[in-house]
């Protein structure tokens, strides 16, 4: 999508809609409110509020409703996109802003370009309409029969954020059209990135496999960004046992990808690790079918890794990178790891691999275990991890552990940050016994039906730092984002969400690296 921001009046902007915000009313019965701060002519305003109390309408989040002939408004249509409540005396929140333009752009396909008022002014504001139209406006028609794609309406080509020339900034400051700008081309870069991320999850398993994934990461990277593939022969020379295992049951063998990015003057340096598990059977402890239906998502860390790697190199935020997609598919076949099968992992931790549809961790082990060879100020592995993940939080809510408080409070603040819901679990002493193994240093799976995302998280820490400390005294920083529940949405459209792949955690990876620097510079 082409985005712009502009401060000419709004409703003398040349586009095929005008789309503005909506909050229910503070009283009961009373119509909605529009948040347009003074930018809209008087006589547009109550027209169109008047005609949403006539529509029932009120504002609320998902509600988008579409006006014609509004007076002194140029545009033909005017769509009203609800944010939902909003206290008192509160500016809505960017998310809310965010979802709601992301409901707009979805009922605007069709149509060439659509401006938008901002809510409140502020760069924020102007930066999460622009994420929320990109959003939004994702379509993946790349499996269709030429016939659909030819039928299908094209989604909304252009937008401009627009507000009122006289508008004052929301803080009482001036309000720079410069930061402005830069605010929505920086945002457009992320959603961008989020939308790849969700091609690469939606595309089907039988065309995104480890090998046809590493390439398309090769074919993407941009300059700046280097991207190195070890192939099977090479993994099993590096001692990488756990993509070994879990790749040797299918005709399609593992790889991992590694990118760099490292530009001069970096204040910092972190390790992203994605789980990129292209298809998940289940291996020979095979899953029921139902529960195989969605697992060509089993990459999405991996895709999330893949896509923010590339968006911290466009932003060219100054923190140096390094991304490793742990890609294999999980297959049961006459060459498969056995349920009892020993490996021995990067790094030289042996595991009895009881259950070989606890896959995840034995992949993201070797990809721990060779991030951590380079001592890296951080490692932030992401996964769809464990069905047990959606059972704590839901599908919406991903899970963040690690092995150090201030980093799991600095994910999770960078998770709200980039407009992604997470929430903090515990790695409770006791789950560590949960992966003794009677054979060998680990087992893959904990106890059955007891904190299942706590005992995975228990097993990948043993490779960011496998003895606790190093020789140093140093234990080195690792946090985890378990994604089962968010990276893939099974339901109806929501927000800028449609079905499908989410992109789930790019946002949060991209703006942890933000904020990294910003906290050291
Ligand atoms: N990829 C799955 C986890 C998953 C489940 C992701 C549902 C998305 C939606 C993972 O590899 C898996 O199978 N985990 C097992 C682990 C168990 C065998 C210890 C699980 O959660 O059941
Ligand atoms: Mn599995
Ligand atoms: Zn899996």
């Amino acid at each position: 999508m082409k985005l712009a921001f502009a401060t000419t009046a709004p409703e003398s902007t040349r586009a095929d809609a005008l789309v503005v915000f909506a909050a229910p009313a503070a009283t009961k019965g009373g119509s909605p409110r529009l948040l347009v701060a003074d930018a809209l002519p008087g006589a547009a305003v109550s027209h169109i509020e008047e005609a949403l109390t006539a529509l029932q309408a009120n504002g609320k989040a998902d509600e988008v409703r579409t006006l014609t002939s509004v007076p002194k408004i140029d545009a033909p249509l005017v769509v009203v996109t609800g944010v939902g409540r909003v206290p008192s005396g509160e500016e809505p929140t960017r998310e809310s802003v965010r979802r709601a333009a992301g409901a707009a752009a979805r009922t605007l396909g069709g149509r060439e370009s659509a401006a938008v008022v901002l809510p409140v002014a502020a760069p924020e504001y102007a930066a999460a309409i622009a994420s929320g139209l990109v959003l939004g406006a994702y379509r993946f028609d790349e499996h269709r029969g030429e016939k659909a794609r030819a039928a299908a309406t094209a989604p909304l080509a252009s937008a401009t954020v627009v507000t009122g020339r006289k508008t004052r900034a929301a803080d009482g400051g001036k309000l720079s059209t410069d930061d402005l700008a830069r605010a929505v081309a920086e945002a457009e870069v992320v959603a961008r990135h989020q939308c790849w991320a969700r091609d690469l999850v939606n595309t089907a398993p039988n065309e995104l496999y480890p090998q046809s994934f590493a390439e398309l990461v090769q074919k993407m990277a941009g300059k700046g960004v280097k991207v190195e593939v070890m192939d099977e022969k090479a993994l099993r020379a590096g001692g990488f046992g756990g993509l070994i295992s879990v790749g040797q049951g299918s005709a399609r063998p593992p790889r991992l990808v590694t990118m760099t990015y490292a530009p001069r003057r970096a204040a910092a340096s972190l390790a992203y690790v994605g789980k990129g598990i292209t298809f998940d059977s289940g291996g020979l402890s095979l899953k029921p079918p139902a529960s195989m239906m969605t697992m060509k998502s089993d990459m999405g860390g991996a895709a999330a890794v893949a896509a923010a790697v590339l968006a911290v190199a466009e932003l060219g935020l100054p923190v140096a990178v390094t991304g490793y997609l742990c890609l294999a598919e999980n297959m049961p076949s006459g060459t498969a790891t056995r349920p009892g099968d020993v490996i021995t992992q990067r790094g030289g931790l042996t595991v009895e691999v009881l259950n070989t549809d606890a896959e995840g961790r034995l992949v993201l082990g070797d990809g721990i275990a060779f991030a951590a060879e380079a001592k890296p100020d951080a490692i932030i592995d992401i996964a769809t991890l464990t069905g047990a993940q959606i059972v704590a939080l839901g599908k919406r809510t991903a899970a963040v552990l690690a092995n150090d408080d201030a980093l799991q409070g600095a994910l999770t603040q960078a998770a709200a940050d980039g407009g992604e819901s997470v929430w903090p679990l515990p790695i409770a002493e006791e789950i560590r016994g949960h992966i003794d193994s009677t054979v060998a240093d680990l087992r893959n799976i904990g106890e059955t039906g007891t904190a299942g995302t706590l005992a995975a998280a228990a097993f990948l820490r043993e490779f960011a730092s496998p003895t606790g400390d190093d020789e140093s005294g140093r234990t080195q920083p690792w946090g985890h984002i378990d994604i089962a529940g968010p990276s893939f949405n099974e339901g109806g459209p929501w927000g800028y969400t449609g079905k499908g792949a989410t992109g789930f955690g790019v946002g949060t990876l991209v703006e942890f690296a933000r904020g990294y620097t910003a906290d050291r510079t």
